[in-house]
């Protein structure tokens, strides 16, 4: 699996990134209280936010997680999951627009953010530490 994974992780890395920029426009409108503006930046995120995230939350849930599952822990796999339904479902709640956008814009940033941090700074690296093991 090893080759594979090292792909799969750097892909999944750079698509944080493209998260993080979208996120970080979004977040700095709805921390300003600019409703009109963070509903009229959110179609150029769609793209990143939507498919892109729905897309990303499956590479971790059916190919990353079954594969380090017994590695890192399936308690551990089970939580960063568990966080994917909710912030999916954050996003659904903001892009549907029925109002509340600025609370889910930033529960959505502050539960995202923190996922991102937590696979980058310990997730991904416990599996490339597992797959040099086995190497
Ligand atoms: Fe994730
Ligand atoms: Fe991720």
């Amino acid at each position: 699996m090893s080759s594979d994974m090292v792909k799969l992780i750097d892909r999944l890395e750079q698509e944080h990134a493209a998260v993080r920029e979208a996120l970080g426009a979004l977040g700095a409108l709805a921390e300003a209280g600019d409703e009109t503006g963070l509903r009229s930046a959110l179609p150029g995120r769609a793209a990143v936010l939507g498919a892109g995230l729905d897309d990303h939350s499956l590479a971790e849930d059916a190919t990353l997680f079954p594969a380090i599952a017994d590695g890192v822990g399936p308690d551990l796999v089970g939580v960063f999951a568990a966080e994917h339904a909710e912030i999916l479902a954050l996003r659904d709640e903001l892009y549907r627009g029925d109002g509340g956008d600025i609370a889910a814009c930033l529960g959505l940033c502050a539960l995202l953010e923190s996922h991102m941090d937590r696979e980058e700074l310990m997730l991904f690296p416990s599996v490339r530490d597992l797959l040099d093991e086995q190497s």
